[in-house]
């Protein structure tokens, strides 16, 4: 039997980080929980994880030390989830910039401040695995959700370069872009709303907060079977071991549906526009 793989898992209080933990122990690996609050991992603890407090919006210096911190609990750290994350709404005119930071310094700039702080160490391993946790609606500009749109295509693509730039040493990047999925992230607690400024957005705003609200509890996507699938991938195992390393593994059918859709009217526009398109060339 091969050795535990050693994993980090960010953002596991609930919904798919917690998902990942009891998915990563039933497997027979080994697993550092963490989350803002260490208090909200007892029953992950309970399990057999780990914890360590870890908040991905804190300082580069402190990641740093809490990457030190949990690399020294067995030695050695394999795979890191970066799943911590949460949605702001609010039209872009009606949103604050300091909403807008709050939510790349979390999604993004705490996302890749977390990846930083691992890096050294799975390049001196020359292996590893680093797996980010966008969403489908990196491909589709939700109105009223702009900031988080924003925010996780912003990380695919900073995803995309990044896999590229450590392939040769060893490293491992999965990009896991999920549909709508059962978990607290439609809660009152984990959403953010920014105040409605406007009554020309009025409307809007209530159509879609209305159609959320709704969808909160109806998600299509099970986080169970999310994590397991992630696990099977990492691992190549059952049923996934014989296809090509995705670049973006999506989850859910939902997912599926609004990308292949996505996918086909961008070629459709592209070929109504090609001939002006290509008119612009010097020569
Ligand atoms: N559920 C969906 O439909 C869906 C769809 C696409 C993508 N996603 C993505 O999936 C990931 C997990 O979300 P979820 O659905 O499992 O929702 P969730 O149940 O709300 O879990 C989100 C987790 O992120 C943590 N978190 C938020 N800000 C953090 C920070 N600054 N530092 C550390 N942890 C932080 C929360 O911890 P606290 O307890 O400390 O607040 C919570 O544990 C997110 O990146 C989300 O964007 C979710």
């Amino acid at each position: 039997m091969s050795s535990p793989q050693i994993w980090l898992v960010t953002g596991t209080s609930s919904g798919l980080g917690a998902a990942f933990v009891e998915t990563i122990i039933a497997r027979g690996d080994k697993v550092i929980a963490t989350a803002r609050n260490v208090d909200s991992l007892l029953h992950l603890k309970a399990l057999g994880a780990e914890t360590l407090q870890l908040d991905v919006s804190s300082s580069q210096e402190e990641l740093n030390k809490t990457a030190q911190d949990a690399i020294s609990i067995y030695g050695r750290i394999d795979i890191v989830v970066n799943n911590a994350g949460y949605v702001q709404f609010g039209t872009i005119e009606e949103t604050t910039i300091e909403e807008w930071n709050q939510q790349y310094q979390t999604n993004v700039f705490g996302t890749l401040n977390a990846t930083r702080a691992f890096l050294p160490h799975l390049r001196d391993n020359k292996s590893g695995t680093i797996i980010f946790i966008g969403s489908m609606v990196a491909w589709d500009g939700v109105p009223t959700v702009g900031t988080y749109c924003s925010s996780k295509a912003a990380l695919h693509y900073a995803v995309e370069a990044l896999s590229r730039e450590v392939a040769s040493v060893g490293i491992k990047t999965l990009l896991v872009e999920p549909g709508t999925f059962r978990t607290k992230f439609l809660s009152s607690q984990n959403q953010k709303r920014a105040a409605p400024k406007y009554k020309d957005y009025e409307e809007l705003n209530m159509t879609v907060s209305g159609d959320f609200d709704q969808l909160a509890g109806n998600q299509t996507g099970d986080p169970q079977k999310a994590a397991e699938l992630v696990v099977n991938v990492v691992k190549g195992e059952n049923g996934t071991g014989g296809k090509k390393w995705p670049s973006t593994l999506l989850l859910g059918s939902d997912a599926v549906d609004l990308i292949r859709k996505r996918c086909q009217e961008t070629l459709r526009e592209l070929d109504e526009w090609e001939v002006l398109s290509r008119s612009t060339d010097v020569y």
